[in-house]
């Protein structure tokens, strides 16, 4: 969890209003300092795709995954590029291709990650020699909630296992290049399940027999976002890649390169969401705390039940607590932040907070401002980049003028 200075916080909400995103670099470097002992960290933009923060993924030698062409013209302004040797600054990852994104990416050379045999056939058309992946479904799959758990036979994505013999036979057919394999199960994925992963991919490849230079271990490690919740063992977490990759390049007789994709472990402590409580109420047995800030722009609790912390700034550390139900303004009952799986609502043990508090709701860096929404015309919130001393406005927060611009037609 990070932790900003109260004073900071506060001097960002009054400089830039609530709610508000705020970020802090020193964990996001080092959290990519975890990983460095893989070959490629790739980050999983969707996590948090503003280009400032792309920026300093770059800076730090990190590459980067895109999932829509929206995605690839973020990377390419924060100076990430398609072709050239070496890891490619961009993979594409889907599973499949639309017209407008197929056309890009074979214009800007980036390497494809496919999950559909239709993609490869459909970029074998359009570019052979193009470089691909295989992002292959192993069977089994993992996540947080279901609805982030991207293996197994319910699941739509990747290339099925049994299937990959098919998918090499296109490729030779459409005269692609295959880069290598990648397997990601699922978000927020428990140890167990992710150490399986490896294990699968070694299998895989000494049944298919695939000329492969690279793997990946996709993404999904899960942070601690509850307290006392434990790390993941991110040593220990490659010592499994680096063995499985030595086993695949024993078999192969070469050098197997070695990827990670992360996205919630690189940027989700790094980020609190900041909101100023602007009513207080008691319905029954519950006493309800209302902020300015709503699921439209922390949807992570009403989409799967997540918790997130929450804590009352300035709060003394012996207040006394009151159980309280944090809520924002949006138009819907589900707009509730102290929620479990299936919208059932619950009670957080919170000092009491007045009207003008500023609540902060911790480890929203990750799928927090990638996942908001103008629902009930409310605009975008600005996004603020603590690095040491310096506080910088890195996204303005959008106005109700832009959003009513797109109607004037
Ligand atoms: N690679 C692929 C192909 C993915 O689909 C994803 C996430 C990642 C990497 C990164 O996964 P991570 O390391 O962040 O777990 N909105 C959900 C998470 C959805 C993840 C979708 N795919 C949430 O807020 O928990």
């Amino acid at each position: 969890m990070s932790t900003f200075d109260a004073s900071v916080l506060r001097q960002i909400a009054t400089t830039h209003g609530t709610p508000v995103w705020v970020y802090d670099a020193a964990t996001i470097r080092q959290r990519i300092a975890d990983l460095k002992a893989f070959d490629t960290i790739r980050f999983a933009q969707k996590a948090n795709s503003n280009i400032h923060l792309l920026r300093l993924m770059r800076e730090q030698g990190v590459v980067v995954d895109a999932v829509s062409l929206g995605e690839i013209e973020r990377a390419l302004a924060a100076g990430y590029q398609g072709g050239g040797d070496g890891p490619s600054g961009i993979v594409f990852t889907a599973d499949l291709l639309d017209r407008a994104t197929l056309a890009r990416i074979v214009e800007l050379d980036i390497p494809v990650n496919a999950g559909s045999i239709d993609m490869l056939r459909q970029l074998g058309e359009a570019a052979p020699g193009h470089r691909v992946w295989l992002r292959i479904n192993p069977g089994f799959g993992h996540g947080h909630s279901n609805k982030t758990n991207t293996g197994g036979e319910h699941s739509k994505h990747g290339i099925w296992h049994a299937d990959l013999p098919l998918a090499l036979e296109v490729i030779r057919e459409r005269g692609l290049k295959l880069v290598g394999l990648h397997m990601h199960i699922g978000s927020g994925v428990d140890y167990s399940h992710l150490q399986q992963v490896c294990q699968a991919m070694v299998e895989l490849v000494r049944r298919a027999g695939a000329p492969i230079e690279a793997i990946s271990a996709g993404g999904g490690l899960s942070v601690p976002y509850r307290d006392g919740e434990p790390r993941i063992d991110t040593a220990h977490y490659f010592s499994l890649w680096d063995d499985a990759r030595r086993q695949i390049a024993a078999h192969l007789g070469h050098a197997v390169h070695l990827e990670i994709e992360p996205g919630r472990y690189l940027v989700a402590e790094a980020g609190v969401l900041l909101g100023e409580v602007r009513a207080t109420k008691q319905m029954g047995n519950n006493h309800f705390v209302l902020v300015d800030a709503g699921f439209n722009d922390l949807m992570r609790p009403s989409m799967y039940g997540s918790y997130h912390a929450i804590s009352v700034l300035g709060a003394a550390a012996d207040a006394p607590l009151q159980p309280s139900v944090v809520a924002g303004p949006l138009c819907e009952s589900g707009d509730v932040f102290t929620q479990g799986e299936g919208g059932v609502v619950l009670t957080r043990d919170l000092p009491a907070a007045r009207v003008g508090d500023l609540l902060v709701f911790h480890d929203a860096g990750a799928y927090g401002a990638s996942m908001s929404s103008n629902y009930n015309s409310r605009p975008l919130i600005p996004e603020v980049m603590v690095d040491g001393a310096e506080v910088r406005l890195i996204r303005r927060r959008q106005t109700v003028a832009e959003l009513l611009a797109l109607e004037a037609c």
